[in-house]
């Protein structure tokens, strides 16, 4: 049995220690914003925070976060500046990859508040978004920035 800290939640969860987080998110919490694609670290899809660092959870065991804070995109506030931002920006399209790319942008702002337009590029580079969304991710990125800068970081 393993207990996990989803969302500020305590979960307790009847699996193999070695199971990849993603399944144990999905298939036992049924937390079905974080997706599944390539499944060996690559695309970003199944991104979640972990102690607010943003980790791909196809490539992390469950048993390896016990203890640890994991964040999923329903842990983010509504008024969060990055969910103000992709909405006012309407970044999605089919919507797949959002969630991911999301939580990796709130783990890309604490560490880069002020972020130039080729940081924001930078940062945008290891994910894919099948719908190319790429160009209001960015505007949206920028836009939280200053949000997150208005309510004093
Ligand atoms: S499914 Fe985890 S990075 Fe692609
Ligand atoms: S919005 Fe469709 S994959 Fe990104």
């Amino acid at each position: 049995m393993l207990t996990l800290t989803v969302n500020g939640m305590k979960k307790e969860v009847d699996v193999d220690p070695g199971t990849p987080l993603l399944w144990v998110l999905r298939d036992n919490l049924g937390i079905t914003s974080v997706k599944y694609t390539c499944g060996i670290a690559e695309c970003g899809m199944c991104t979640v925070l972990i102690g607010g660092e943003a980790r791909r959870s196809c490539a992390i065991a469950a048993g390896d976060v016990q203890g640890s804070a994991i964040t999923t995109i329903e842990g983010l506030a509504d008024d969060h500046p990055v969910k103000v931002a992709w909405i006012e920006q309407q970044v999605p399209q089919c919507g797949y990859c959002q969630p991911g790319i999301m939580l990796q942008t709130v783990d890309f702002l604490s560490r880069v508040p002020s972020p130039s337009e080729a940081q924001i590029g930078e940062a945008m580079d290891n994910v894919i978004c099948r719908c190319g969304s790429h160009p209001r991710m960015k505007k949206a990125i920028a836009q939280a920035a200053v949000l997150t800068a208005s309510q004093g970081g």
